[in-house]
């Protein structure tokens, strides 16, 4: 898989990227990560890259221009399976958009800033918007950041024990039981009995009635469209 993302700060962006599963999965060439750097494709003579919004009002809005040259100059270089724009008002990131993206080979992100971008990047060359959550960022690029690292980690290959990412929370619809690790007993506070036994049947089930337990009590709309 090949990851562009489109960004004015391209330095929020290379902590994320270079340490733990991430720096890990670009070593063992499992996914490429190239982050551009929008100001770099300005004209302008300050290399500015947002201007003031037609119709009056606060707030800058990102320029057509930068943004275009960057897309275009990627486009004429490879195909790209989507073009995503992080986005507030955009669709709502789920572990079932994340398994849908991992699918994909090359795929652009664009960091909005501001205001935002000009509508016109989103009508003609955007194909899919995302948001992290129901709350403002200061940019797309900690989004950006969440998505590459959500989809990431479900390449073929990235997680050691490749069954892990199909035990996570969300995968079924369902959270994670509790975990365990020595020793047996803390405090008094004491791991529970079935775990010790060795007696792998009861031990999932007793996962199992777990998870539906803290998805019942914790996430309930997870269970509604079963
Ligand atoms: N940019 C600003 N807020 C955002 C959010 N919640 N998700 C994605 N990108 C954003």
């Amino acid at each position: 898989m090949r990851i562009d993302i489109l960004t004015i700060l391209p330095k929020l962006l290379e902590g994320p990227f270079s340490d733990s599963i991430l720096q890990r999965a670009q070593d063992k060439k499992l996914v490429e990560i190239h982050i551009h750097n929008i100001r770099d494709y300005s004209t302008d003579k300050h290399h500015k890259v947002d201007d003031y919004q037609y119709g009056g009002g606060a707030g800058m809005v990102m320029t057509i221009e930068p943004i275009a040259a960057v897309i275009d100059k990627l486009n004429s270089e490879r195909e790209y399976d989507e073009i995503i724009y992080m986005t507030p008002d955009g669709e709502l990131l789920e572990q079932s958009v994340c398994n849908e993206i991992s699918l994909k080979g090359n795929i652009m992100i664009l960091c909005g800033h501001y205001k935002g971008v000009d509508e016109r990047i989103r009508e003609h060359y955007i194909t899919r918007e995302i948001s992290i959550g129901s709350y403002v960022l200061s940019g797309g690029e900690l989004g950006a950041a969440v998505l590459v690292d959500s989809v990431v980690r479900l390449l073929p290959g990235v997680l050691n024990d490749e069954t892990s990412a199909l035990t996570d929370s969300f995968q079924d619809n369902l959270l994670s039981p509790p975990v365990y690790t020595r020793p047996p007993e803390f405090n008094g506070w004491k791991v529970p009995e079935v775990l010790l036994g060795g007696n792998f049947q009861a031990i999932d089930k007793w996962r199992e009635d777990q998870a539906l337990k803290r998805t019942k009590e914790r996430r309930p709309d997870l269970l509604k469209d079963e």
